[in-house]
């Protein structure tokens, strides 16, 4: 079992490019299935979800090469629509090969996804968009069972803004005949990225970005070379790590106007934060004051998975800050391990309230979900002595290499086997 290692207490200076995001690349793998040719995704970051696709994919019948930091993804051959449980088992988003296996072969048999434990995932709001485009799905044995040979469009209105609904309608959309309308559908970038994507593989799609997607069908799509935009969870991740350590850093790639929401966080902070336009430079003394209420909402609101991330940097800082989650009714389990290095944190529900420690101290803890780990080195960078990040393996689901980008940096990080 591999640890992370951070000696706390450097303050943090150079350069750092951010990875391509993961919440972008893995509907775009699953979008490769639908177009039946070959795609180019450059910039794909190694991660080992983004492995787990190209299971999924090479099991399809497809196959999958990387090419330096470009993955080749030929779906030409795709001969099978059934997604084995170990691999829907990997990760949430394996869900995302529903609509898109459906389009691509008329049926797709797969069981409830996994991913990370934030309390109740449902899925019924990707199985209603499917069923509203016409498909029939059972439930046998844990397994669903989906027959859509004859898609069509239709209006799909999504009780809920969900991104991963969203991404699923509009994939199975793509191979529906005729128009497709999903009403209070998620705005958040990587919506907009699909969108490019799909355009790029020759489907008719408008709206992303908006609450109003329309989605024309297309009887056939064909390859495409896509480059993945950088990756805002990482990028907040590194800027919270400089908020929080001291120091100077600059991220190339980072896209200031997708992350308004925790940059005017980390401003009111007392962090000094400029972009000029090619990625984000942070300036902080290390000693932050507490913002005003930190509540999580749908795109372009404070992202949910920030949050813990941004409750890490504050642990040190001037005074009380309340922090308030309304995705997930189970993303407050870093609490406890927070708690660990000496931080002083109360949760009622959904609120947490952290009020600045004196100081923190190493402690032994364990990654319980992807953003509450990364929220432990965040906080490990500030603490006094050692601190050992156990279970990293959710860590890496998300970040291709946060000990290097961070030792680049300067801190004190090791990964330990
Ligand atoms: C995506 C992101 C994840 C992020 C989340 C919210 C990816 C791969 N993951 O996850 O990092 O934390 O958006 O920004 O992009 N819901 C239902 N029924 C459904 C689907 C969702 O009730 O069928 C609820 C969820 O329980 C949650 C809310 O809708 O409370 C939002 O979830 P959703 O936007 O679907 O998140 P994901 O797409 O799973």
């Amino acid at each position: 079992m591999s640890v992370i290692l951070v000696e706390g207490g450097r303050r943090l200076s150079g350069a750092v490019t951010v990875q391509g995001a993961k919440n972008s690349v893995l509907p775009i793998l699953a979008a490769t299935v639908l177009s039946g040719g070959v795609c180019c995704v450059k910039g794909c970051p190694d991660l080992s979800d983004v492995d787990t696709a190209a299971q999924i994919i090479r099991h399809l019948g497809g196959e999958v090469r990387r090419e330096g930091a470009a993955l080749v993804v030929d779906t030409r051959c795709i001969s099978r629509c059934e997604i084995p449980e170990e691999l829907m088992r990997r990760m949430r988003s394996s869900v995302m090969f529903l609509g898109a296996i459906l389009g691509r072969c008329g049926e797709a048999v797969c069981s409830h996804p996994g991913g990370c434990e934030l309390g109740p995932r449902p899925i019924d709001l990707h199985l209603h968009a499917l069923r509203t485009l016409g498909a029939e799905i059972r439930e046998e044995n844990g397994r669903l069972l989906c027959r859509g040979g004859a898609l069509r469009g239709a209006e799909i209105f999504l009780h809920i803004p969900s991104v991963g609904a969203t991404e699923n309608a509009m994939l199975a959309a793509c191979a529906a005949e005729g128009t497709t309308i999903i009403s209070n559908a998620a705005r958040e970038p990587e919506i907009v990225e699909l969108q490019d994507f799909l355009r790029a593989m020759g489907a008719c799609v408008q709206g992303a970005g908006s609450a109003t997607v329309v989605v024309e069908g297309r009887k056939k799509l064909h390859g495409c070379v896509h480059r993945v935009r950088p990756d805002r969870i990482v990028a907040a991740t590194y800027l919270c790590a400089a908020a929080a350590s001291g120091g100077c850093i600059y991220l190339r790639r980072a896209d200031y106007r997708q992350m308004a929401a925790v940059l005017c966080v980390l401003r009111q902070s007392g962090c000094d934060i400029r972009s000029d336009g090619c990625g984000i430079r942070i300036k902080s003394d290390g000693c932050l004051r507490a913002v005003p209420p930190v509540r999580t909402s749908p795109y372009p609101g404070f992202p949910t998975d920030d949050q813990a991330i941004m409750m890490a940097a504050l642990l040190r800082s001037r005074g009380s800050t309340v922090f308030v989650e309304n995705l997930f009714s189970d993303r407050y389990r870093h609490v406890p391990q927070l708690r660990k290095l000496g931080a002083q944190i109360r949760t009622e529900g959904q609120t947490a309230i952290v009020t600045g420690a004196e100081k923190l101290h190493g402690a032994a803890v364990q990654a319980t979900d992807l953003r509450g780990g990364a929220a432990l080195v965040v906080a490990g960078l500030q603490a006094e002595g050692v601190t050992q990040v156990d279970r990293i393996e959710h860590i890496e689901r998300g970040y291709a290499d946060i000990v290097g980008d961070l030792s680049g940096l300067g801190a004190r990080i090791y990964r330990e086997e």
